[in-house]
């Protein structure tokens, strides 16, 4: 590698999410899952009949929104204590960047891990770049500038188009992903992501915005200056019962992503074939619609739509916004999906935040770990 002078700053006016990577225990049912519930198709395959022998590796694509579902394959090798200790989650969120050796080299100098030094890996598709430092817990951040790479998916991938059943559910783009972390570990992660990647706070929720009767928690919302990427973080606070950010630690054995928000243009079509797919999503409170046109004025869905497929609305100076929560999409209550289509609103659906957690509660209750 070349040597390269530290920047300063970093202009991260033109980061993206480029992808996720799943660690999971068995990436081929994964994929089959994520094509079949969450309307995915297969674009592209790495493992022993590509001639790599570390892991199989299935990269899914919807729109603009990627993931990559991979497993290990020997005993003890590292997706496979991953998976172990973590059960299926996320592994790396992927951010596409200009230059992943500046990213990195500022990232590092300002105190992130390093975990793996920018590489330029290339078939006979093109060269990409890719960089990995440590971000939190077994969480990392892969930086990858894809340049001029024209291959199905990333070197080293073959293409493999329509493996699995595709039932599309009209998932657009990666809105934001969100961390939980231990008591006290928010404000230390803000200021990991100031100093390495340059975001900023957008917007923070402290334990009054964020209670129940039994349980609350903090969060804030990081962003890079281009708003591409949207890193929402929550930590437990104090409450009558164990809320559902510590029953997550505990369930992954530490902090990670508890949830990927996805944009839909249509969040009533999106709903109505995630429901016929046989995704479970979180049902709101039967009263949560008596007064919805009070709380949020005029929409253009029909409220009687809503409340049959119990999607929910949140409005802000600049709009509205809809959201719905699928259940965790794995035995343990850790990873789930939010679905979000926003009408002009850029926030996070601060009124909807008790009726959700009500809801999770329940649902928290049912497992024995309210
Ligand atoms: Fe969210």
């Amino acid at each position: 590698m070349q040597s390269l002078t530290i920047p300063d700053t970093i202009d991260n006016s033109s980061f993206r999410f480029d992808h996720l990577e799943l660690w999971v225990g068995n990436a081929r049912q994964a994929a089959y899952y994520y094509c079949g519930a969450l309307g995915f198709e297969t674009v592209a395959y790495r493992g022993p009949e590509t001639g790599w022998s570390e892991s199989s590796s299935y990269a899914l694509r919807q729109n603009e929104v990627r993931l990559v579902v991979a497993s290990g394959l020997r005993p003890d090798d590292t997706i496979g204590k991953h998976v172990a200790r973590h059960g299926d989650g996320v592994r790396a969120v992927a951010i596409a960047v200009d230059d992943a050796a500046r990213v990195y080299a500022h990232a590092v100098a300002n105190g992130a891990e390093p975990l793996a030094a920018p590489a330029v890996e290339t078939d006979a598709d093109g060269s990409a770049t890719l960089a990995t430092i440590g971000a939190y817990g077994d969480t990392v951040h892969t930086f990858v500038q894809r340049g001029d790479y024209h291959g199905a998916w990333l070197p080293g991938f073959v293409a493999l188009p329509d493996a699995f059943p595709s039932r599309p559910v009209g998932l657009t783009r990666i809105d934001h992903c969100v961390a939980n972390v231990g008591w006290g570990e928010m404000d230390d992660l803000c200021g990991f992501y100031e100093r390495t990647l340059g975001l900023q706070p957008l917007i923070s929720f402290d334990d009054h915005d964020i209670s129940t009767e039994f349980t609350a928690l903090k969060s804030r919302v990081m962003q890079s200056s281009g708003g591409g990427i949207k890193l929402p973080i929550n930590e437990p606070a104090h409450g009558k019962k164990r809320s559902q950010i510590e029953e997550y630690l505990d369930y992954y054995g530490g902090p990670g992503i508890q949830h990927i928000a996805i944009a839909t243009d249509d969040i009533v079509a999106t709903v109505e074939a995630l429901r016929a797919n046989g995704v479970e999503l979180l049902e709101a409170p039967a009263s949560y619609y008596d007064d919805l046109a009070g709380r949020v004025g005029a929409i253009r869905e029909d409220v009687d739509e809503l409340r049959r497929l119990s999607i929910l609305v949140d409005r802000d100076d600049a709009g509205y916004m809809l959201q719905i929560f699928t259940k965790p999409l794995q035995d343990r209550p850790t990873l789930f999906f939010e679905i979000i289509q926003r009408r002009g609103s850029l926030s996070f659906g601060k009124g909807n935040f008790k009726a959700l957690f009500v809801s999770i509660e329940h649902e928290q209750a049912k497992r024995g770990n309210l």
